[in-house]
């Protein structure tokens, strides 16, 4: 008998976000809430199918079209409705095609992507993601190979951003250090940069020499569509380089197709061509080309000026209904907890907020109440609704008094 190849295979902890939904799921309680996982559900507690998406779902099954392999950076018009939707219409960059997008598996598959780009391609050893930042961008990066730090972003004594150190510690990075930077709507934080501070960042990284990674997987989220794109804009106008990883898995509801984009602007059309030759390299030796389906669902959407703007006024509706539970769970806990002021939660924006809860309170919500939230005191406020907040609010009351 010849010993086991992989009898020295450790177990891998479980993921914090995705693993604590498996765990959710095996919780027989009927109340149980999963505030874990960053997923939108509506009043009923289910995840939505947009109506716009359904309309345009039976467009395309109704194509009955063949299904060849797709380019190896997908579908080429879904690439210039991104585009649109990122950059403007009226973008110079655009124009002067200096910018590239491949349509991506998700958002994490633009980051990955885009990791092994820097990596491979350009020779970048170091990014820095903010502390904290979401759970899985020090995983992708290092795995990418790149060396993982942290600049200071969150202040928890004000529940604000600790833009001078930020500023203080960006300011002595090397030449072509990556910076990833949350375009809106903070995952975990919920607490974004303001208009003014954001303009101080995209100054200081031109300075520097630094690489700008936007990640943006929740635009439309936090204002508006285009309120929430200003920042890409800003940082396309100023930056001669920029990487940005969308995602359209919340903004369409369309978490399980796995649907995003990176996109790279170059400093001109000619090197945008050479950008795309290795994008392109690196795709086929990962996954060869993406799936067509859920990129021509959201292509006919965004072609379709009246389908979009039908998504424009689903996704108003899904931002509304977040802004109200936010309302919702700071009355209640002031009702509660007097003393406690839970107001911070009002002011953050997109799905989360940082709660301030220990990482103990988290495990006896989970434990006593079974309710989930991530260890770090995230909790994922589009999970609430007029059901659960009531009892949510009783059960952070208990552990925070
Ligand atoms: C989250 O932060 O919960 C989401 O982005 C889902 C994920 O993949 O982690």
């Amino acid at each position: 008998m010849t010993t086991s190849a992989f009898s020295t295979v450790e177990l891998a902890p479980s993921d914090p976000i995705l693993g604590l939904t498996e765990l959710f799921k095996s919780d027989a309680n009927p109340n149980k809430v999963n505030l874990g996982v960053g997923v939108y559900y509506d009043d009923a507690g289910s995840v939505p199918l947009l109506e716009c998406v359904k309309s345009a779902e039976a467009r395309v099954v109704g194509k009955q079209a063949a299904r060849p392999y797709q380019p190896i950076d997908g579908n080429a018009n879904y690439g210039k409705l991104v585009q649109a939707l990122l950059f403007g219409a009226e973008s110079d960059a655009l124009a002067e095609n200096r910018i590239i997008t491949a349509q991506t598996l998700g958002g994490t598959g633009a980051l990955r992507v885009g990791a092994d780009f820097l990596k491979q391609v350009v020779g970048c050893s170091d990014v820095w993601i903010s502390d904290p930042s979401w759970e899985n961008h020090r995983g992708i990066f290092q795995n990418a190979g790149l060396k993982v730090n942290v600049y200071p972003y969150y202040d928890s004594n004000t529940g604000g951003i600790a833009f001078d150190q930020m500023v203080e510690q960006l300011k002595t990075l090397p030449k072509q250090s990556v910076v990833l930077l949350h375009a809106c709507c903070h995952n975990p934080t919920g607490v974004d940069l303001n208009t003014e501070q954001w303009k101080i960042i995209a100054e200081l990284i031109v300075e520097h020499a630094l690489i700008p990674f936007l990640d943006i997987a929740y635009q439309g989220f936090g204002v508006s569509l285009d309120e929430d794109g200003f920042v890409v804009r800003l940082f396309t106008e100023r930056c001669k380089n920029l990487i940005i990883s969308n995602s359209f898995s919340k903004s369409f509801s369309l978490y399980g197709e796995r649907i995003g984009g990176l996109s790279i602007v170059s400093s001109s059309a000619e090197e945008a061509k050479r950008v795309q030759s290795q994008l392109k390299r690196l795709i086929r030796t990962n996954y060869s080309n993406p799936p067509i389906y859920s990129g021509a669902v959201v292509e006919t959407v965004l072609a379709d000026s009246d389908l979009k703007s039908q998504w424009d006024t689903e996704l108003g509706g899904m931002r509304e209904r977040i802004k109200h539970m936010r309302l919702e769970l700071s009355s209640n806990i002031a009702k509660l907890c007097p003393d406690v002021d839970f107001s911070f939660i009002t002011r953050q924006q997109g799905m989360f907020s940082y709660s301030g809860l220990t990482r103990e309170q988290v495990v006896r919500l989970r434990e006593e109440y079974s309710i989930y939230a991530i260890e770090s005191g995230r909790i994922c406020v589009a999970a609430l609704n007029s059901k659960n907040i009531g009892v949510v609010s009783e059960a952070i009351a208990k552990v925070i008094t």
